[in-house]
């Protein structure tokens, strides 16, 4: 079966193709390596490589936003007689702060970009489609844990952007109910990294998240970590979020995928998730234990748009996909740090 895996040199991308490739998968990767190295595809061949496992997994090197590239990679899987029977669609920019600074241009990007690639998809008949949400359109709640009916209110460009294309989705599923096979799969918060230490998060300038930070502070590229807020009501004061395994959530694509497989035509949003609350002392704790390292922070003021706690209900992903996350903390300390270790400067 083939696969259109858009972003496949991404973070998570990279995770998924490999899965999806291991399992037997067509898979075309399209990325425009904006936010990700070409390295990423040669660590996936050396895998691959080193399994002996025989891949002839395709790259393309281009925008999401271009609707020829679009249509070309389409028409030539529809003339090889193997048309593109699911698209998997992480291809966005990310970047909450970002977003901020330059939101004309997440919205070109994410929406735009969605909106181009599904017409594709509608004028080639290929019906089936499991996008990237983030938890972030969920807004400032503590409310935790969180189900997929929890109200919507997102409070930057970049969630908004992930509204806007769950509400296109779904309007494209109402047009046309008899063929549309639709799952946005709504992320906590990935972390760690492939086993192998091959793969992993390699983010580009200063770490916006906790994980990469606490590896870089933890091989020396960074002085500290900072914790911000250690006065909120939880039970060590700092934050409570959901971080789950990289590739538990990739897993989850694949159960996606599998679902719509299984349907005639469905819509669902599903939150992707560890379902468990961890505190920043508690990761930094783990992190410590894991390693035999030290990992020294100072504490900083609360920042704006920061909740106490921020978790998943994950009972709708166990039911209606089968799925459920393997892997604990400890192991997400281990396999991101392998990762960092293996690759001080990450891809390059
Ligand atoms: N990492 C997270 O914490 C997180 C959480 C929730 C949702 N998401 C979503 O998951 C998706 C993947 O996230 P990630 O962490 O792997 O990010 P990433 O930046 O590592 O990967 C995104 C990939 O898309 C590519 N890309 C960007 N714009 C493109 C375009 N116009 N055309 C083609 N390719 C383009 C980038 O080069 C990159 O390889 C994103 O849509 C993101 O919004 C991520």
């Amino acid at each position: 079966m083939r696969v259109l895996l858009t972003g496949g040199s991404g973070f998570i991308g990279s995770h998924i193709a490999l899965l999806l490739i291991e399992r037997g998968y067509d898979v075309l990767i399209l990325d425009s390596f904006v936010n990700s190295s070409t390295n990423v595809i040669k660590a996936i061949k050396t895998y691959l490589d080193n399994k002996n496992i025989n891949h002839s997994f395709k790259i393309i090197n281009g925008d999401i936003r271009d609707k020829k590239t679009l249509d070309r990679i389409f028409d030539d899987s529809a003339k090889e007689f193997n048309p593109i029977q699911s698209v998997i669609h992480l291809a966005g920019l990310k970047s909450v702060s970002q977003s901020f600074i330059d939101p004309l241009h997440y919205w070109n990007v994410n929406v735009c970009g969605t909106q181009n690639l599904l017409s594709t998809m509608n004028e080639h008949e290929c019906f089936s489609i499991v996008f990237s949400s983030s938890a972030t359109i969920y807004g400032l709640t503590d409310s935790a844990p969180i189900t997929e009916d929890h109200k919507i209110s997102p409070i930057n460009p970049y969630g908004k952007t992930k509204v806007a294309i769950e509400n296109m989705l779904y309007d494209l599923y109402k047009s046309n109910m008899k063929s549309w096979k639709v799952c946005s799969l709504r992320y906590f918060n990935p972390v760690g990294a492939h086993s192998s230490g091959l793969l992993g998060e390699d983010p580009i300038g200063i770490p916006n998240n906790l994980f990469p930070y606490i590896t870089q502070v933890a091989i020396g590229r960074r002085n500290h970590l900072n914790i911000f807020g250690d006065d909120w009501a939880t039970t060590d004061g700092s934050g409570v979020r959901d971080y789950i395994h990289i590739m538990d959530l990739s897993e989850g694509h694949l159960d996606a995928i599998d679902y719509l497989n299984s349907k005639e035509s469905c819509f669902e949003f599903i939150n992707l998730g560890s379902g468990i609350g961890y505190s920043v002392f508690q990761i930094v704790s783990q992190f410590e234990l894991s390693t035999g390292l030290d990992i020294p922070f100072l504490v900083k003021d609360r920042r704006d748009g920061d909740v106490a706690k921020c978790y998943a209900d994950i009972s709708k992903a166990k039911k209606l996909l089968g799925w459920k996350p393997k892997r604990s903390l400890e192991q997400i300390c281990l396999d991101g740090w392998n990762w960092q270790k293996k690759n001080p400067n990450g891809y390059n």
